[in-house]
């Protein structure tokens, strides 16, 4: 006779299951101290440390969640992949893999080494080369039309109205020396598909948006729901691009850590310096987080706990 053995399900979590563990996450990591906030720009030594955040959003558009939860910080690079998304629903998903690649790197996400040893296409969307490369490609008259493009599209994806923040854009701009580089070199050997200084202050004005974590977990809740915002019921993305672009955030939404984040929470996921993660349940839910202090490699140490914690309670690895 053939034993059934349960395995660990991936079975749809109650609401007062997921009400419970976010609740849970919040009290398990709030005491930690470790890491600090990013401060190569300048101004993000200023946002309160210990600010933290949690919230899950289900497909349906359901929010449980704890913690600082509307505040609002700068989305760094946790925007990445949400431009990229504009790039493929523009103009395919083949021309992203083309023009920028899809391999992930390995190294820091403002490496410039990237760009130098990869033949042409092994940068992706998700380090600041590949970043600034599909801000370029985004099909615009001028820059005015640009950054109205790539803005719309992430209030698209977030299902509301995200502010500039002026001071981090003021401080991040000036102090830009290495992503002018990043631009300069790209434009040289004809990988930037817009003028280096536009491309260099549109992307810089998309991660100086202001996010809540509630506004960021409805951005990874639109790509679980397979492109379509349950809160809005916009369609932002077309489904056949999506299960690509998770793809790519599950082998380099986390630079040089992409390797053990898959390999401990098993969900694609995106991180920046302002401290937000965001992590994606395909077809089921997003996890969202914010915390400002940040280990090493540039990922908020709160937000990263919290979420492989949610994973590992909830059985969400995909594996
Ligand atoms: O380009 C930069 O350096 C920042 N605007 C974004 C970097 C970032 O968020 C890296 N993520 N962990």
């Amino acid at each position: 006779a053939f034993l059934l053995v349960a395995l660990p399900s991936h079975a749809k979590p109650s609401p007062d299951v997921l009400a419970d563990i976010v609740t849970k996450a919040h009290a398990k990591f709030k005491g930690v101290k470790e890491g600090a906030n990013a401060d190569y720009i300048p101004i993000l030594t200023e946002v309160p440390s210990d600010l933290f955040g949690i919230v899950i959003i289900t497909r349906d558009g359901k929010v449980y969640q704890a913690g600082d939860t509307d505040y609002s910080f700068s989305i760094q690079s946790v925007s990445k992949p949400f431009n990229a998304a504009l790039v493929m629903q523009e103009q395919g998903a083949e021309a992203l893999q083309e023009k920028i690649g899809v391999e992930p790197t390995g190294l820091p996400f403002n490496s410039k080494l990237a760009l130098e040893i990869m033949p042409a296409r092994s940068v992706n969307p998700l380090v600041n080369a590949g970043a600034i490369a599909s801000v370029s490609m985004v099909d615009a008259k001028d820059e005015a039309q640009r950054w109205d493009k790539v803005r719309s599209n992430i209030n698209d994806f977030a299902g509301a109205e995200l502010t500039l923040l002026d001071k981090v854009y003021t401080s991040e701009y000036e102090t830009s020396w290495s992503n002018r580089g990043i631009a300069n070199l790209l434009f040289n050997y004809g990988r930037l598909y817009s003028e280096p200084e536009e491309a260099l202050r549109v992307y810089t004005k998309m991660c100086s948006l202001g996010v809540n974590t509630e506004q960021l977990a409805m951005m990874g809740a639109t790509l679980a729901n397979h492109g379509v915002n349950p809160k809005t019921g916009k369609r932002v993305l077309d489904a056949e691009h999506v299960s690509k672009l998770l793809a790519v955030m599950l082998t380099a939404g986390f630079y040089d850590e992409s390797g053990i984040w898959s390999y401990t929470a098993g969900l694609p996921a995106k991180t920046g310096v302002g401290g937000g993660i965001v992590a994606v349940v395909p077809g089921e839910m997003a996890i969202a987080a914010f915390s400002p202090r940040l280990n090493k490699a540039g990922n908020s140490i709160r937000a990263m706990k919290a979420i492989n914690y949610i994973s590992k309670e909830l059985h969400l690895n995909i594996f």
